[in-house]
């Protein structure tokens, strides 16, 4: 047990004087740059064109007429939530000081499966919020939810606030192409409410999307023509205004605990990437637990740059597990084809350890639908999805040339996750891959034969 007995007369700690000795971190609030803290006003940081939109629209609210839906827009990271969640929440206690009951929940299309799921979760949330008996999700259809969801508001709120965050990703059972995404649905059935009097009181969506044309593409005629709201755009942010957002938060941690090059060097290489202040935050926490685990008292920019690499895979874990089933499989097969080839690959002229040429990819694509009975789609679809990947720099799409007169190929790079990483975390998601991992016996000889011949 005791790691450092080599010198002889070893001092180890009993395990009560560790746990109470002396407990080092460079945090001293660390709350402020945790993932989901709706700080206060005053930390946020420019946006003054978007805060004083989102406030326009709900003050209605204040003065008893019915505010418009809003569809907040713009890439990740950029303060959607956070414009919402804050001006929701000022909304909320000036209303309290005005008897006027209002109440706001906030739901995330990321985690929702299905319309009957999303709709019990905002039910769930406002029963929460205003101390209701709970009422339970199963035996019950989606219709009767809707009914409570309305009878809650009509009974309880003056005004409510529904905030459907990255509501485009809450697409429900996409394997039925004509039927319209989950997501069109709720908004049908929520503003068709409002707009024929379901209720005598109102409530307000505020819908949050990083792919507005995915959304409102996927709007049915129906709930096109009764879902209008006011779009508020957010851009990204460039190093300076991050390096402020940071500036903002620097209490999070001990006055001496951050060396002064961090903050620039954090926002310079968020800029550098997506403009995301999520990102930038993460990154920064992130440093500073590295720091906290070495003993070390100063967030330098090498903590930084160790940091980087986690945060970065975390994000791409975070994607591959919330894109499309289909897309999940596409995924899957360019990464086993790495996995099982790699042998083949190395000596390769053509290929490295990191790579994989597209068309075998697509073939092992076909070959796990057909034995997992998953639906399989064309040839077209799978290369257009791993397109996408490379958009959401999931991995990266890179065209060759043999030479010759043997034409130009795709080949598939994984240099932000290695394909380990991505075959594990995509079977933990679906048991049908999990499965072909089990099978290894018969997938390994189609993967190389395959290279062989490519
Ligand atoms: N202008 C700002 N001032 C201060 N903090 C900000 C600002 N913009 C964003 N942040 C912080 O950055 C993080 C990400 O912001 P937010 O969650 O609002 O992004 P988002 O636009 O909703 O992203 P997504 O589309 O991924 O949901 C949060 O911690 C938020 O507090
Ligand atoms: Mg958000």
């Amino acid at each position: 047990m005791n790691q450092e007995s080599g010198n002889g007369d070893s001092q180890q700690l009993s395990i009560t004087d560790q746990l109470t000795s002396e407990y080092n971190t460079v945090f001293k609030n660390k709350d402020l740059i945790e993932p989901d803290t709706i700080v206060d006003e005053d930390r946020i940081v420019g946006r003054d064109e978007q805060l004083n939109k989102v406030i326009n629209i709900i003050k209605p609210a204040l003065h008893g007429d019915q505010p418009e839906d809003m569809l907040l827009r713009g890439p990740s990271g950029t303060g959607k939530t956070l414009i919402a969640g804050t001006v929701a929440t000022k909304a909320i206690n000036i209303g309290e000081t005005r008897d006027i009951e209002m109440e706001f929940v906030e739901i995330n299309g990321k985690h929702k499966k299905s319309e009957h799921e999303a709709v019990h979760q905002i039910t769930h949330e406002f029963e929460r919020a205003l101390d209701l008996r709970y009422t339970s999700k199963t035996g019950v259809s989606t219709s009767s939810r809707y009914d409570r969801l309305f009878e809650i508001v009509d009974d309880h709120l003056d005004f409510g606030i529904v905030i459907l965050d990255e509501l485009d990703l809450l697409v429900g059972d996409n394997r039925n192409k004509d039927k319209a995404p989950a997501f069109s649905d709720i908004l049908y059935k929520l503003s068709r409410a409002k707009r024929i009097g379901k209720m005598d009181s109102a409530f307000t969506l505020i819908v949050t999307t990083n792919s507005p044309n995915n959304l409102m593409n996927g709007l049915n005629s129906r709930t096109d023509s009764t879902f209008n709201p006011t779009e508020v755009s957010f851009a990204d942010y460039n190093a300076e205004e991050l390096r402020e957002i940071l500036e903002h938060r620097q209490d999070a941690f001990y006055e001496e605990a951050l060396d002064t090059e961090v903050i620039p060097y954090v926002a310079a290489i968020a800029a550098q990437g997506e403009g995301d202040a999520r990102f930038a935050i993460d990154l920064l926490r992130e440093a500073g637990n590295i720091a906290n685990r070495r003993e070390e008292t100063i967030v330098t920019t090498e903590h930084v740059e160790q940091a980087k690499n986690q945060v970065e895979k975390n994000y791409v874990v975070d994607i591959i597990e919330n894109v499309s089933v289909q897309k999940q499989v596409s995924l899957f097969a360019a990464a086993i084809v790495n996995q099982y080839g790699q042998q083949q690959l190395k000596q390769s002229d053509l290929f490295t350890e990191q790579s994989v040429p597209a068309p075998v990819a697509h073939t092992l694509y076909n070959w796990i639908t057909e034995h997992k009975d998953i639906e399989q789609r064309s040839k077209h679809s799978f290369l257009r999805w791993m397109r996408e990947l490379d958009t959401y720099e999931v991995i990266e799409l890179n065209r060759k040339g043999r030479g010759n007169e043997r034409g130009v190929f795709a080949e598939y790079i994984f240099h932000n996750l290695s394909a380990e990483v991505m075959v594990e975390t995509l079977a933990d998601k679906d048991d049908r891959l999990a499965d072909i991992l089990e099978e290894e016996d018969m997938i390994k000889p189609v993967v190389r034969n395959n290279l062989k011949s490519f």
